[in-house]
């Protein structure tokens, strides 16, 4: 089974324009070679998306949001639809993120529905799941991963999407799972995929690990079995530290 690793770039809210910069030497570094072995993607705030496209046009560095309403229009102030970030040049977004849960109460059947909602307009979410550090430590890592899993799927997706782990206490702190637990993790998600969304589909969807991942870490990480690559939070700012964890699959 061949999978097109993913290289994910989250900027959560961090980019003015000044930052396009780093968004066209991404695109300017991902030569043709790498592209290849691995498919890129930046998911910058939704104001910069429309100018990004433009400014990495020619690469073949793809876009995404970071989170969309479910609904595709409608009396909702400040949010933004899935068909708006399609439209503005996005063809992925990221929901259920560790950080929408927590700041914002998204539960499991929320971003279900963000999930549906992205394939309804034709992006490909990456829906994240993960433990926080108290879960890890109680021994129920396992468990709140493959409820995740569960409620926050669309029974009915196709094995296009993609989905994150990210375990909670790992974002932002320099620290990583060991290789095995990531294995673990990864196998285990790839079983509750299978049984939510059938066998066929499950070997297609791709899994990425996600928190604290850089330059000197992801060959490590991206080499474990059924992690088929990385969703960057902080190194994924600049072209360099952002091109150096992408080559770990030249
Ligand atoms: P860091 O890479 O900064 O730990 O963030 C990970 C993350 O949350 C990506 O979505």
């Amino acid at each position: 089974m061949t999978r097109r690793p993913l290289v994910a770039g989250n900027w959560k809210m961090n980019g003015l324009r000044a930052s396009l910069a780093e968004i066209k030497a991404m695109g300017a570094a991902y030569d043709e070679a790498l592209r290849a072995r691995a498919e890129l993607i930046v998911c910058p705030p939704a104001t910069l998306i429309a100018p990004a496209a433009e400014a990495a046009s020619r690469g073949g560095l793809g876009l995404g949001g970071q989170n969309c309403h479910a609904a595709e229009n409608g009396a909702h102030t400040g949010d933004i639809s899935a068909e708006m970030l399609k439209d503005a040049g996005a063809s992925y977004v990221i929901v259920g993120h560790s950080e929408r849960r927590a700041d914002h109460g998204e539960t499991d059947a929320i971003v279900q529905a963000k999930a549906a909602a992205a394939l309804r307009a034709g992006l490909t979410p990456i829906i994240c799941v993960g433990e926080t550090r108290a879960e890890r430590e109680a021994g129920d890592a396992l468990g709140v991963v493959g409820e995740q899993i569960e409620g926050s799927l669309p029974a009915d997706a196709p094995e296009q999407i993609v989905v994150a782990y990210e375990p909670v206490w790992a974002i932002g702190t320099g620290l990583t799972p060991t290789l095995a637990d990531v294995a673990q993790m990864h196998a285990f998600a790839r079983e509750r995929i299978e049984a939510r969304l059938g066998r066929g589909k499950s070997a297609t969807v791709r899994i990425l690990y996600g928190g604290s991942v850089k330059p000197a870490n992801a060959r490590e990480l991206m080499g474990v079995a059924n992690v088929d690559g990385a969703l960057v939070g902080g190194a994924s700012l600049t072209a360099k530290d952002f091109m150096a964890i992408a080559a770990a699959y030249r």
